[in-house]
C-alpha cells in the first residue's frame, strides 16, 4: 500500500497551496483531484485574469455562522503574504477597482506558480482520481483511489463547493464531513445572477446589455453600491452578484438607480429653466435612455412634460427610481454562482488549524468550510489563508 505522511483532496487553490507549503515542510504529500487539470477554478476565475486577492480583506467581508472562525487564518497569512509571493514570482499585476488585485497576463501565471511550488515541496500529484472510500485507521486514514488503496496519517479536504459542476465540483466534501459525524450547514448558491419573474422579465429583457450605477439593499439592511447589469434571464452584475449571497427566496430587494443626486431638486431645476422639456428626455440625462423607454412602457413613468409633472407624480417616481423594490423569483443557482454558502459548520473545527475537533487527524479549507467571502479576490484570499494555516499544523 502506498504511503504518505498527508493526503490533500482537490487540486484547487486551497489545496495546491496547502499541499506545497506541507510538502516544503518536509512531509510527503499526496495531491487528489478527480479532473484532468489542476486549478480549473483559477483558470476562469477574474474573466481569465485571476483576481487572487483584494487589499482590503478582513473578517467583515466573509458571511458564515460562525463570523469570528476566519479571523485567525486571515490575520496569520494575510493579502500581503500572498502578494509577497505573486511579487516574488515576477507576476505583473494590477488593482483594477475597490482594492481587486488581478495578473496583468493571466490567471495560467498563478496555477504555474502553484504547481512550482508544489514541485518545490516534491508533492507528488494525481489528477483523475475517483476517491470511492475513506476509513479511519488507527494510523490514520485508508483510502481507495481508482480501485488502489492509499494511507496516510493526515486527511486535508479540499474539495471545493458545488458551483459549477462543469469544473468538477462535487458534494464530497460534504459528504465526508457527514461521514465523520460532522455537522454540515445547509448550502446554497452565493455571487450568483437573479432571476425574475414572468411579466417584470419580459419588460426587462429589452435592456439585456445594459449597466448602470446602483445601490443595492437587502431586506436584513446589507448594501452594495456597484454596477447591476439587465440580462435576458434578470439581474446581474457586481452590486447583484453581491447582494445574492445576502437574499433570502420571497426577498425584495431595494434598487436605488440614481444613488447620489437629489432628484426632486434636480426635476424642480429643469422645471424652472426647460418647462416644456418631456419627463423623458429630463431622465435620459442621468440614466441610460433605454432605460427610460423601458420604465416608461412598464407604465413607471407619465408621459408627460415638466411643467406637467405634479406633485403627486414626481413623488411616486422619485420613489421609483431610488427604491424600485425588486422581488427576484430566485437565482441562476450552482450553474453559474461563483461560490457556495454554507457547508462544513465551522464549529466543528479548529480556527488556529483547521482541523476537525472530533476527528484527529482531519482538516478541511477553502470553500468546502461555512466561510464565503464577497465578490472581489476575497474567496482566493479565504483559500490561501485556509490552506496556510492547516499547513503549519502538519
Ligand atoms: P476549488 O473549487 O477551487 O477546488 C476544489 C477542487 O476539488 C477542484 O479541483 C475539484 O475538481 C476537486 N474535487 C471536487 N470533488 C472531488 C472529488 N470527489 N474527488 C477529487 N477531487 C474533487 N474567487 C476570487 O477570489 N476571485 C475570482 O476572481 C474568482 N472568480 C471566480 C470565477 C468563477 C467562474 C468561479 C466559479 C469562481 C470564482 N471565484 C473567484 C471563487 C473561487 O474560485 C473559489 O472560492 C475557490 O476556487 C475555492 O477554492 P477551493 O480550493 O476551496 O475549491
Amino acid at each position: 500500500m502506498e504511503q504518505y505522511d498527508v493526503v490533500v483532496i482537490g487540486a484547487g487553490a486551497a489545496g495546491m497551496f496547502c499541499a506545497a507549503q506541507v510538502g516544503q515542510g518536509g512531509r510527503s504529500v499526496l495531491l487528489l483531484d478527480n479532473g484532468k487539470k489542476l486549478g480549473r477554478k483559477i483558470l476562469m476565475s477574474g474573466g481569465g485574469r485571476c483576481n487572487f486577492t483584494n487589499l482590503y480583506t478582513e473578517p467583515a467581508a466573509y458571511l458564515s455562522q460562525n463570523p469570528h472562525f476566519c479571523k485567525s487564518a486571515l490575520a496569520r497569512y494575510s493579502q500581503w503574504d500572498f502578494i509577497d509571493l505573486i511579487n516574488r514570482y515576477g507576476i505583473a499585476w494590477h488593482e483594477k477597482t475597490l482594492g481587486q488585485l488581478f495578473c496583468d497576463d493571466s490567471a495560467e501565471q498563478i496555477v504555474t506558480m502553484l504547481e512550482q511550488e508544489c514541485q518545490k515541496g516534491q508533492v507528488t500529484v494525481r489528477l483523475r482520481s475517483e476517491i470511492t472510500a475513506v476509513e479511519k485507521v488507527e494510523q490514520g486514514f485508508c483510502l481507495s483511489v481508482n480501485g488502489q488503496d492509499v494511507s496516510a496519517h493526515s486527511l486535508v479536504v479540499a474539495s471545493g463547493g458545488l458551483s459549477m459542476p462543469g469544473l468538477g465540483a462535487s458534494p464530497f466534501g460534504y459528504r465526508l464531513a457527514e461521514q465523520f459525524g460532522l455537522k454540515v450547514l445547509p448550502t446554497r448558491a452565493g455571487l450568483v445572477p437573479f432571476t425574475l419573474h414572468k411579466p417584470l422579465l419580459e419588460h426587462l429583457q429589452t435592456l439585456s446589455g445594459v449597466s448602470v450605477p446602483a445601490v443595492l439593499t437587502a431586506e436584513d439592511g446589507t448594501v452594495f453600491r456597484e454596477n447591476i447589469l439587465f440580462t435576458h434571464r434578470g439581474l446581474s452584475g457586481p452590486a447583484v452578484l453581491q447582494l445574492s449571497s445576502y437574499w433570502q427566496p420571497g426577498e425584495y430587494v431595494s434598487v436605488n438607480l440614481l444613488p447620489d443626486v437629489d432628484l426632486a431638486a434636480l426635476l424642480d431645476e429643469q422645471r424652472q429653466q426647460h418647462p416644456n422639456q418631456s419627463l423623458k428626455n429630463t431622465l435620459a440625462l442621468w440614466l441610460p435612455k433605454r432605460l427610460v423607454e423601458c420604465l416608461q412602457t412598464l407604465e413607471q413613468l407619465p408621459d408627460v412634460t415638466l411643467k406637467q409633472l405634479n406633485l403627486p407624480q414626481q413623488m411616486a417616481l422619485v420613489a421609483q427610481l431610488q427604491n424600485w423594490q425588486v422581488q427576484p423569483n430566485g437565482t441562476e443557482g450552482y450553474r453559474t454562482a461563483e461560490v457556495t454558502l454554507g457547508g462544513v459548520d465551522t464549529r466543528e473545527l479548529s480556527s488556529k488549524t483547521m482541523a476537525a475537533s472530533k476527528v484527529p487527524g482531519l482538516y478541511f479549507i477553502g470553500e468546502v468550510v461555512d466561510v464565503t467571502g464577497w465578490l472581489g479576490g476575497y474567496n482566493f484570499q479565504w483559500a490561501w489563508s485556509s490552506a496556510w494555516a492547516c499547513a503549519q499544523a502538519l
